[in-house]
């Protein structure tokens, strides 16, 4: 009795600490990681929107906020911090169901950890395709796809495992419906240009991505936007079979333009290392 409180004062005092002090975004760092993949690019020829299927397929509790973080099958500890700053325990008291978003590691020994670790914590998404950054479109559809048909929240929030968010203030500005239903919310990227050196490891071709500018896209660090409208980028992504693999450009630059979605411009909501 004792410990289960002092757990959950620990517990509490824990995420109070952080909303305190690791908040909001840091996007000076951010930007440094991001970079490159920010400019890698290729399609993967395949209509892969009906392909993706689930091979951990956790339960969706929540009715208000869904939350799909992007996490790496090969490196848990991202997911243990996170755990750590908002326990699942939480989340549920404030009707949000998170999930990691995994792929299926190429090195067989880690798939029992993996396995161990949703036994534990019923928050991993997996899908059957390989593990490999060139896979993240396919990651980031599958969240789409399984909150579409598995979730009946309001809200949707896609981060990176990486990405520190004070999900108090966001759930307040959602409480407060301060965000626009019908658009994409997040850290807006404009004007973006593919690279097009030959032997810089981010070159894109003309081939992967024909126009000399990106469209403008959201970062994958962090966004909002309603379920509804995940559920359309998801319905609308069946008509392609290209799926150009920088996940960010695809899904909130092309998909959406194609679904004519706005974006909207939360980039107050992130700080940098230079106030
Ligand atoms: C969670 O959802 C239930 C049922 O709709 C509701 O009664 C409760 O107030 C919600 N809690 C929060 C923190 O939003
Ligand atoms: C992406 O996943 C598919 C399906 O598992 C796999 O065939 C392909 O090799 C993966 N791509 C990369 C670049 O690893
Ligand atoms: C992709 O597959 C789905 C489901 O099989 C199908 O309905 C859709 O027409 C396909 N899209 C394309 C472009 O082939």
């Amino acid at each position: 009795m004792g410990l289960k409180l002092i757990f959950l004062i620990f517990c509490i005092s824990t995420v109070f600490i952080l909303s305190l002090t690791v908040l909001k975004i840091n996007v000076i760092s951010n930007t440094k990681l991001k970079l490159k993949y920010l400019y890698s690019a290729s399609y993967i020829d395949k209509n892969i929107s009906s392909v993706i299927k689930f091979i951990i397929n956790p339960k969706c509790d929540s009715n208000f906020v869904v939350w799909i973080v992007t996490s790496s099958a090969n490196d848990p500890s991202y997911r243990t911090a996170l755990r750590h700053a908002y326990p699942s325990e939480i989340l549920e008291t404030l009707n949000i169901t998170r999930v990691f978003l995994l792929g299926m590691p190429k090195e067989k020994n880690i798939w029992k950890y993996i396995l161990k670790e949703s036994q534990t914590y019923n928050d991993l998404l997996q899908g059957n395709f390989l593990e490999n950054y060139r896979n993240l479109t396919l990651k980031h559809l599958m969240g789409l796809k399984w909150a579409s048909s598995n979730c009946k929240a309001t809200f949707l929030i896609k981060s990176d495992d990486d990405t520190v968010l004070d999900i108090f203030e966001i759930l307040k500005f959602l409480q407060e419906r301060r965000i626009k239903e019908n658009a994409i919310s997040g850290y807006v990227l404009k004007e973006m240009k593919p690279i097009r050196i030959s032997n810089n490891k981010w070159f894109v071709t003309r081939q992967d991505f024909p126009e000399n500018v990106y469209p403008d896209f959201l970062s994958g660090w962090f966004y909002i936007t309603s379920l509804k409208v995940a559920q359309l980028l998801f319905h609308t992504s069946k008509k392609f079979k290209n799926f150009f693999w920088i996940d960010d450009v695809f899904i909130t630059g092309i998909l959406r333009q194609e679904c004519g979605i706005k974006l909207e411009e939360l980039n107050n909501f992130y700080t940098t290392d230079y106030r």
